[in-house]
Order: C-alpha cells, then structure tokens, then sequence
C-alpha cells in the first residue's frame, strides 16, 4: 500500500499493510488476528510529523477516533473531550466557535489530535502541555484503556513519555484538554504583537490571535498541500547557558531563549542559514527558502535523499559550532 498521500512530505513508501481503526473495538478485532498482530506496527496520524526513509514492512493503523465535546464546566475552566482522530486545527477552530480560550496560539500545526500530547506540539509561546488535563490510551497488549494525568505524561520540549519504550503498546484514543472562557491571551512571542497591529487590531480576542497566528504561519512556513515538508525538521538545541554564552560573543546574532529548566535553546534555524543551507537544493530534496528549519521535498525527492540532506546539515553544524541538531520528526 502506498503511504505517498498520507504523509506530508510527499515520499512514495510503501506499507505491507494499512487499517483504519474507528474505534477501540475494531482496533481489538483487528489485533486478535495472528496475521496482524505479529506484524510491527506503526501508528500514522496526520503524516505531518514523520519521513519514510524506507518501505514499513508491517501494519500502519491509522486512528479514526473521533469526537469533540464539552464533557465538564466549572466556573471559568472547561474540559473538552477530543477524539485522537480529529484534526487538531478543527479542534482549535471548534473550540473558539464555542468560545473556549487557550488553543488559540496552536491554529494551523497540521496533523491530528492524538500527535499532540506524543510530540507535546507547540507555537507561539504555547505548548500542548500547558492545555493538557489528561490523556487517554489503550494498551494492545493487555487491552486496557485509561487516563494518564498531565504529571503522568511527562511532558518535555517535543518530548513526552509516550515517546519512550513504556509506551511502546499504547495508542492514544483521546484527550482532556482544559480551558477557559475568559481570554488569557499569550502575546509575548517575537512577532505576534506586531502582526495584530499590523491587522489593526488593539484589543484582541481570542479568535484574533488565532487569525494572527495563522497569518504568521502562512507566511513564514512553507505549505504542506503545496510543498511536500513537515514543519521544524531538527529541535532547537538545548546548550547549558556557559555554551550559549560563548557562541554568543562570538556570533552576537545568533538567538537563544532561556528554559523553562534553567538552560538555554539555541535556534536552530539561525545556525542551519549562517552554514549556507537555506534555499538549497539537491536533486529533489531542499531546505525552505522561507524558512532554514524546514526541509522540503521540491516534487520526487525519496526519504532516503531527504535524509541525507539532513544528515548534511547536521555535519556542518556540528562542525562550524560543535551544536548537534537532533530530529524532530519520527525518521523510520
Ligand atoms: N530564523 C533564522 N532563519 C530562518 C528562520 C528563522 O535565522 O530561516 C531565526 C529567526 O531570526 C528567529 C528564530 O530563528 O529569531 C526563531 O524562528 P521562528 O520564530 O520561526 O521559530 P523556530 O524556533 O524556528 C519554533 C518551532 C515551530 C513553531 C515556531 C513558532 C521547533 C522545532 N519549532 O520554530 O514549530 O511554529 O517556533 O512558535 O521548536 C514544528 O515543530 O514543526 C514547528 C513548525
């Protein structure tokens, strides 16, 4: 079966088995047969956050869950119930239209719901586990279904348990987002403000800042329906602040934020563009001329090219700065 259309990147791999589970009985229906459920497996939503660098040989399960609803008010705070097979921008787009606030700086991440917590997805000054109550998973292996609280879900940079070999059997099925009625808009991240006045917008809601956000995105990230990518292709590094510091003196441009655990990010984008990445091209396989931090497929490029091409930059800043860039999509 061919994954082409189910990846944003574009890359035709292939998989020697594809499900859509609809729901938890069908994934245990399926699973209780001997032939699926020795295959490896993997678990595919929105395909905007992986790069097939060679065929899966097993069985892709593609999650259908669905649903989003109001399941609990209490006073200004407001769970809401998403199935991990919605599409996160559909979420964020419903929930203002009930007029929730918190997932507004989140408008337009491609990919669905249940990649949210995996990835604990963020931008714009938020992350995922900021709006995060609990999430909901089936174990295959002992076929259990619970919730594991936000504490539980150990929620990093682009990092969560579900991305550790504990998880290993889990699939998420659904989300507990909490949020409110009241608007606390975030506005602090570089460039947001200055696009609401650039909208002439002075006193936003929570809507605006979505659309504000979204205006940003469109013009500082390639489009995935026109251009096969898949967002950020390497984390911004975390360096202990000596690091930062000595990069800094001697690159005063270079940008680095402070984290939340006391050390510092370095961007990434920075350090891929001043190696002389941004906008080139091999064969196929480039780097985003709008953005260094993104690669992109300019039509047949394989995920074995673009890897290479990642690989590329990797080298060259780890050579001109000593930095490693780690991925941050799921490489297979
Ligand atoms: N920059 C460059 N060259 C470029 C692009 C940016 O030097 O080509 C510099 C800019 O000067 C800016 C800095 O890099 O000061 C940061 O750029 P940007 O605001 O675009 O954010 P980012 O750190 O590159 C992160 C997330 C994005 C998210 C944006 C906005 C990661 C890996 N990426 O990118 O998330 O949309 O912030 O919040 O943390 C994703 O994860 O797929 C993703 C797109």
């Amino acid at each position: 079966v061919s994954l082409k259309a189910r990846n944003t990147f574009g890359v035709d791999a292939r998989a020697a088995v594809l499900a859509r589970v609809a729901d938890i009985g069908a994934l245990q229906t399926l699973l209780a047969q001997k032939q699926f459920a020795n295959l490896p497996r993997l678990i595919l939503g929105g395909g905007s956050n992986i790069l097939f660098t060679r065929d899966f040989d097993g069985l892709v399960l593609l999650p259908e869950f669905r649903g989003m609803a109001i399941t609990h008010e209490s006073g200004d705070l407001v769970h809401v119930r998403a199935g991990a097979g919605e599409s996160w921008d559909a979420l964020v787009r419903w929930s203002l239209a009930q007029g929730l606030c918190g997932l507004e700086n989140l408008a337009l991440i491609p990919g669905h719901v249940g990649a949210a917590p995996i990835q604990n997805i963020g931008a714009y000054g938020i992350e995922f586990a900021e709006v995060c109550a609990a999430v909901e998973i089936h174990d295959v292996a002992i076929g259990t279904t619970r919730w594991l609280s936000r504490e539980q879900c150990g929620f990093g940079y682009r990092h969560s348990i579900f991305k550790m070999p504990e998880a290993a059997n889990w699939i998420v099925t659904a989300v507990d987002i909490l949020l409110t009625r009241q608007a606390q808009l975030r506005l602090d991240y570089a460039g947001l403000r200055e696009q609401l006045q650039a909208q002439n917008i002075d006193t936003p809601t929570a809507a605006d800042v979505a659309d504000a956000v979204t205006q940003l995105r469109l013009r500082k990230l390639p489009n995935p329906a026109l251009i096969g990518n898949a967002g950020s292709f390497f984390k911004n590094p975390i360096v202990m602040n000596t690091v930062a510091k000595q990069l800094q003196l001697k690159h005063p441009t270079l940008p680095t934020w402070p984290t939340p655990d006391g050390l510092s990010k370095l961007s990434a984008a920075w350090l891929i563009e001043s190696c002389g990445f941004k906008g080139l091209r091999d064969g196929d396989a480039g780097v985003s001329s709008q953005h260094a931090l993104v690669l992109v497929n300019h039509g047949a490029a394989s995920g074995a090219q673009l890897w290479a091409l990642a690989q590329r930059i990797q080298a060259s800043v780890r050579q001109h700065y000593d930095v490693l860039l780690l991925p941050e999509p799921m490489v297979i």
